[in-house]
């Protein structure tokens, strides 16, 4: 992927952004530490900014030994520590607030997080309204939702330029269906579509090279539920850290190679979106073309069959209801 980019780099420098300030809110936990690290090996990224409540300098100091150009600075949990790691950020990727343990689902974890994103998202709408925001803390169907609020009441909100990191979803797709097929995940490309949390994700395999899968209900649920599979495995220990720290460096990379002039950079994410307005749902995860204003284009669905209409059906209630539980959460207490 780097190689690439270091390729990529010199081909589009002319219309290039030569700086690149990175910046990573909850850059201590489970997926800030590796996402930090893959941060730090991307060339595109000339300088990283790492905050947390707690331990983000020590992270800091550790990933700025990693031999390559980038600077790398650890900032104290303080309102100011918070605004001067984001003043000057292109991109910002918030990992923060509490994973789930056993037993919980994704909206049991909104009581936590929802104040901890609403609080990290007025610091972004203070200090670096145009940046990209990548949102990766769950319920990413409620957060995200909660960013737009927060930046609407400032007056700065700019829905090109805010995304739910879904990644993990289209990742585990590829790789679900490759284990079945002995493939190379790298050829199996799977469109997901919806939110990100159990049936709110879509898989479309009716849409990829093999359409029979969208009969196989084990694998469906799989992609769903990939989520559980984790959070049971570390047994209270949290959830995806390792793999979600690479889909959400993927994503930030997109977004740099978008900026720095590529086109044609596409990747599924959850954003202020046309595709179902006319039936409540503001916000959708399909795939959106990236440019150097951040959303480009979002690309329609497509053809669904008719299982994949069921599961439509099935993710429009409950993202719904997602959708504006944030809403509702920031007007109460703004
Ligand atoms: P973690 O507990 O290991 O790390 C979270 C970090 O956030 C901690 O270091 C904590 O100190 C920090 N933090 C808490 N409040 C903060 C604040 N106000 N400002 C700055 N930092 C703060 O958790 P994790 O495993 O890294 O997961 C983080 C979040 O990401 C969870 O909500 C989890 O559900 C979510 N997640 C999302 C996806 C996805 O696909 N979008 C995938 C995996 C996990
Ligand atoms: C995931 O999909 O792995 C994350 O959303 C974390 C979780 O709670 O499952």
């Amino acid at each position: 992927m780097f190689m690439a980019s270091r390729i990529q780099t010199r081909a589009f420098s002319a219309s290039a952004r030569t700086l690149s300030k990175v910046a990573v809110l909850g850059a201590a936990g489970g997926i800030g530490q590796p996402l930090s690290l893959l941060l730090k090996l991307n060339p595109r990224v000339t300088e990283l900014a790492l905050y947390d409540i707690r331990g983000a300098p020590g992270v800091a100091a550790d990933v700025s030994h990693v031999n390559t150009k980038s600077t790398v600075k650890g900032y104290e949990p303080t309102p100011s520590g918070l605004a001067n790691a984001l003043k000057g950020a292109e991109v910002v990727l918030i990992p923060a607030g509490v994973p789930r343990k056993p037993g919980m689902t994704r909206d049991d974890l909104f009581n936590t997080n929802a104040s901890i994103v609403r609080d990290l998202a007025k610091a972004c709408a203070e200090s670096c309204p145009d940046a990209n925001i990548l949102v990766i803390s769950n319920p990413v169907n409620s957060t995200v939702p909660i960013c737009a609020e927060v930046f609407k009441a400032r007056g700065v909100y700019n829905p090109r330029r805010l995304f739910g990191v879904t990644t993990l979803d289209v990742v585990r797709a590829s790789r679900f269906v490759s284990e079945i097929k002995g493939t190379d995940p790298a050829d199996e490309n799977i469109t997901v579509v919806g939110g990100h949390s159990g049936v709110t994700i879509v898989p479309l395999f009716s849409q990829s090279k093999h359409p029979e899968l969208s009969s196989n209900a084990e694998l469906i649920h799989r992609v769903q539920f990939g989520g559980d599979e984790v959070v049971k495995a570390k047994d209270g220990a949290g959830s995806a850290t390792l793999s979600m720290a690479m889909a959400g460096a993927r994503m930030a990379e997109s977004l740099l190679r978008a900026s720095q002039g590529e086109k044609g950079v596409i990747e599924p994410t959850f954003v202020d979106s046309p595709l179902y307005k006319d039936q409540g749902i503001d916000f959708f995860s399909s795939k959106v073309e990236l440019g150097p204003n951040g959303v480009e284009k979002v690309l329609p669905v497509g053809k669904v069959d008719a299982v994949e209409e069921k599961l439509l059906e099935a993710c429009f209630t409950d993202l719904k209801k997602n959708i504006q539980k944030g809403k509702e959460f920031v007007a109460k207490n703004p």
